[in-house]
């Protein structure tokens, strides 16, 4: 229960926070994603993802879907060199909290040789939150390799642990001592099935193997970092940011649908913590989706409503994820992403106002939450979709200087943050 001496259903240091990762934003990252941009972009533009062409917007995002220059990430949105003002926006968005990522491309560009400027950049982007009474939430992977350790085959291989070990060190040397919280991986579920198992991400395999192998290794690889960076600073609360849905069945009293949702809450949900569990002090949980699934584990979900990208949207299915979650895991609970693609800000609002109201029924029957961190912060290189999908709290023009302009919805947002946040 609420302990805090006001009665707000959210505490006074709940984080109200939003998200990024340094690929989607920073600009002139060389890893190993910005070559396979590079490689596919033309490929992707003259064979947009034919489900694109189902969607009701369709005609609208064809002449992006369309362009090879969607799908270069390029200069980004220059955060990289405009991360003080975006700074000062969070600040007018009267959130408290920023969840960001640290690019290892930058950082080690070759194995072994650490760039002494890149540490620096990310002191002064630290220094600069804090300047600002902003929590930093570090993220160590977002999905974005160095190309040397693409071309030793990344994850796939148990001896390529200790450089990502190496890499967790040295931020944990740098940086621990100026945060609180560190997430050491995003979504390895979403990793290991769209690059290892759909090859629909780079490096494009389609290999139950390898797959299986490279989720196996990221959980080796959180629970190695997670003890190395307890050791530099036993304070630092660790977690992971997984992909969870909230999976219900289709027919709900049909055994091969209760089934199916069983094997695939386990499965998707809940396999990668339960093998941390002894190595994470918080769940940190990404929350986009409700699925609804029949036997022989097929999605069938409702037609309406669907964002930009066609997924269907059900906000308030966070409040049973974050249930099932406490209920299994009786840790402190993170939402540490949380949004939809909505370039017309159609849809951002009653999204953030009923994922408010699921937080506060789970907050109200006990649950630890700790923090909300919208997705995204910035309009944002979307991967292999590239640039049109806007999941930004606020609008980047990129043809335009890179301007920023706050949505309408996130004006909302930052007043809702406020009336939460007075005292009764
Ligand atoms: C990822 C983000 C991505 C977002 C929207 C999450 O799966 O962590 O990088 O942009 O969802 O698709």
């Amino acid at each position: 229960m609420n302990k805090d001496k006001n009665n707000n259903i959210f505490r006074s240091d709940f984080m109200w926070g939003a998200s990024t990762a340094s690929h989607q934003v920073e600009g002139r990252t060389i890893n190993q994603w910005s070559l396979w941009e590079l490689e596919n972009a033309h490929r992707l533009a003259k064979h947009p993802d034919p489900k694109l062409k189902k969607l009701k917007n369709w005609n609208e995002i064809k002449k992006y879907a369309e362009n090879p220059n969607n799908y270069v990430s390029g200069e980004g949105v220059d955060h990289y060199h405009k991360f003080k003002s975006d700074f000062d926006l969070i600040k007018d968005l009267n959130l408290n909290s920023f969840r960001f990522g640290i690019e290892w491309s930058r950082i080690e560009p070759n194995q072994g040789e650490w760039n002494q400027v890149e540490i620096d950049h990310y002191h002064e982007y630290i220094d600069e939150l804090l300047k600002r009474g902003i929590k930093p939430i570090l993220n160590i992977w977002h999905w974005t390799i160095p190309i040397w350790f693409s071309d030793i085959g990344g994850f796939t291989k148990s001896k390529n642990l200790k450089y990502f070990e190496e890499f967790t060190r040295k931020i944990g040397q740098e940086y621990a001592n100026k945060i609180d919280y560190i997430i050491t991986i995003n979504e390895p579920n979403v990793y290991a099935s769209c690059s290892y198992l759909t090859g629909t991400w780079p490096p494009q395999k389609k290999n139950i193997y390898l797959f299986a192998k490279v989720f196996w290794n990221l959980s080796r690889a959180h629970n190695k970092a997670y003890k190395i960076l307890k050791e530099i600073n036993p304070k630092l609360q660790i977690g992971v940011a997984n992909q969870v849905a909230n999976i219900q069945a289709k027919r709900p009293h049909d055994i091969f649908d209760e089934l199916s949702t069983k094997w695939m809450r386990y499965f998707w949900n809940w396999w990668f913590y339960q093998r941390i569990n002894k190595y994470q002090d918080f769940v940190g949980m990404n929350y986009y989706f409700t699925d609804y699934y029949t036997g022989r584990i097929r999605k069938i979900n409702p037609e309406v409503p669907t964002n930009d990208l066609g997924w269907y949207m059900e906000p308030e299915g966070l409040y049973p994820i974050i249930l099932r979650a406490w209920t299994r895991f009786k840790k402190p609970i993170i939402i540490t992403e949380n949004g939809v693609a909505d370039a017309g800000d159609i849809y951002r609002k009653w999204w953030i106002e009923e994922s408010i109201i699921a937080m506060e029924r789970a907050i109200s029957e006990g649950v630890d939450l700790k923090g909300y961190f919208h997705w995204s912060l910035l309009d944002n290189f979307e991967w292999s979709s590239g640039w049109w999908p806007k999941f930004g709290l606020v609008e980047v023009d990129r043809e335009n200087k890179m301007k920023r302009k706050v949505r309408p919805s996130a004006k909302w947002f930052a007043e809702r943050i406020k009336n939460l946040n007075k005292i009764i």
